[in-house]
């Protein structure tokens, strides 16, 4: 594995020697297709979240550019698997496809296989790879992917698996193509990497140090997705609240969001991932006073326990907590609140675990993504000796998610009747006189309208609460 890679380019530079390559490819792919006598063909499938989500967007964007055609399952010329590590089964679903896809590529002996993204980054992930899955055409990891053309030439040039993944990088290169999975909305990086260090995450380790793009890179490619249809956009960041720390002109999260609000044409914002040990007043008066920053934060609490959230090293405990909760809900009444929690955390007693039910209770969460706690090798918390027996995180698991499944319930219940603002983004799938719009917590809602509503918001009554959906009707246009 390389050190922090530092070449002499700019990332200007860098970026036109990848257009370069993206020529390159192309010729490639336009001979590869006269032997074939049809289109190459790829399939890129993401696993884990956003992040890797607006990373598969960049592969798809100079794949298209290259001359590849997209379809939907695996039976492609090339695959790429963009690859989490977050929790030990997002690798275990990565070998058990790559056993599958073995057989496909034996009675298909062009195809090409790519694996990226945060498992990659793992070096006993890349052992197994160069050990056991030799049929592997090409592996890279997080802070390459810039690199993704010059990669795809040297893998059709190659008959022997390429390898190539890097430690660190402090380089954001701007400016490639990038193709979105929807037009009416995308995600922006904002920064990358993570300096958190929470115990049991393995992020900071193949997400590399905190990096933040420069605000007026930020704004201009918000500006051009606007000119390009998008309505809304969701700020990319493994720890957002403390974007700008870094730059050579500092800049707060809060003093970012008032700036994109004004950009106009754009009408939603969204932002993900908070910490809450970062979330200053500041922000919140920022979220405020934004109209079009949605009224909905993501704030993990992990734990409700400050005794676990002390060895989970997330710097605040159970009372700051809930403190930023009542903050928000005091500035902005309505706002939605979601959270990710961890369940069996290394001495995680029947009394912590209480606290975290406490903190559900208290707080009524929109909707909660709960794990069961995954050993991550390299990580403090994956040395630590008390482990729960997995039948006493499993009960606990399960009594979590029913409290949480009720509140959600008793949440989205509670808005039937209520108007509320809805961004329409697609014509109903199953029915043609109906929209499908989302509220600022991101729930569904059909109500009967017209294509020519699409990117706009409307003032809409939710008539009746299917579960994780509504049925409404406008009642006036924003
Ligand atoms: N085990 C279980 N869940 C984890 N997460 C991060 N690391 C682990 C782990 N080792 C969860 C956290 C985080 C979300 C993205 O994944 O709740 O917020
Ligand atoms: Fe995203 Fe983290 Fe998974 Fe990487 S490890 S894909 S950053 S959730």
């Amino acid at each position: 594995m390389r050190d922090l890679e530092n070449t002499t380019l700019t990332s200007k530079e860098e970026a036109a020697r990848q257009y370069i390559f993206i020529e390159k490819a192309k010729e490639y792919v336009a001979k590869k297709e006269q032997e074939m006598g049809r289109k190459l063909t790829f399939c890129v499938q993401t696993f884990g979240c956003q992040m890797n989500a607006r990373d598969s967007e960049k592969l798809v964007g100079i794949l298209e550019q290259v001359g590849y055609v997209e379809v939907e399952d695996e039976h492609a010329d090339f695959v790429i698997y963009n690859t989490c590590t977050v929790r030990e089964n997002a690798n275990n679903k990565v070998y058990g496809r790559l056993g599958y896809l073995s057989n496909y590529k034996k009675k298909n002996p062009h195809m090409m296989i790519a694996l990226c993204g945060c498992m990659m980054q793992e070096p006993t992930v890349v052992e197994t790879i160069r050990k056991k899955y030799k049929f592997v055409n090409l592996v890279f990891g997080t802070h390459n992917i810039y690199k993704f053309a010059e990669l795809l030439c040297n893998t059709l040039e190659s008959d022997s698996q390429i390898i190539d993944i890097w430690e660190d990088t402090d380089k954001i290169v701007e400016d490639l193509p990038i193709k979105r999975k929807f037009s009416f909305k995308s995600g922006v990086n904002i920064m990358f990497g993570c300096n958190n260090f929470c115990s049991y995450c393995i992020v900071p380790y193949v997400r590399g140090r905190e990096r933040s793009r420069q605000p007026q890179d930020i704004i201009r490619e918000i500006e051009n997705l606007v000119a390009d249809g998008v309505c809304e956009i969701m700020l990319l960041g493994q720890n957002v609240n403390s974007y700008g720390k870094n730059l050579e002109n500092p800049m707060t999260f809060a003093e970012l969001l008032r700036e994109i609000n004004k950009i106009e044409g754009l009408k939603r914002i969204r932002f993900m991932t908070s910490h809450p040990k970062d979330l200053s007043d500041e922000l919140i008066y920022a979220m405020r006073d934004c109209e079009k920053v949605c009224r909905h934060m993501h704030l993990p609490l992990q734990s409700g326990s400050s005794r676990i959230l002390k060895e989970m090293n997330r710097h605040y405990d159970k009372e700051q907590y809930l403190a930023i909760v009542d903050k928000l809900r005091k500035e902005i009444p309505d706002i939605a609140l979601t959270t990710d929690i961890i369940v069996g955390f290394p001495g995680e007693t029947e009394e912590d675990f209480l606290e975290t039910l406490d903190v559900v209770q208290r707080v009524e969460y929109d909707s909660a993504f709960t794990f069961i706690y995954s050993k991550r090798t390299g990580t403090p918390a994956a040395a630590m000796e008390n482990q729960v027996p997995e039948a006493e995180v499993k009960c606990h698991f399960d009594r979590l998610l029913r409290e949480v499944q009720e509140i959600s319930t008793k949440k989205s219940m509670a808005l039937e009747g209520k108007t509320m603002p809805v961004l329409v983004e697609e014509m109903n799938e199953h029915d043609a006189s109906l929209v499908t719009g989302r509220l600022d917590n991101n729930s569904v809602v059909h109500f009967p309208g017209t294509e020519d509503m699409i990117g706009n918001i409307y003032q809409v009554k939710l008539e009746e609460c299917k579960g994780f959906y509504y049925i409404g009707k406008v009642v006036d246009h924003e």
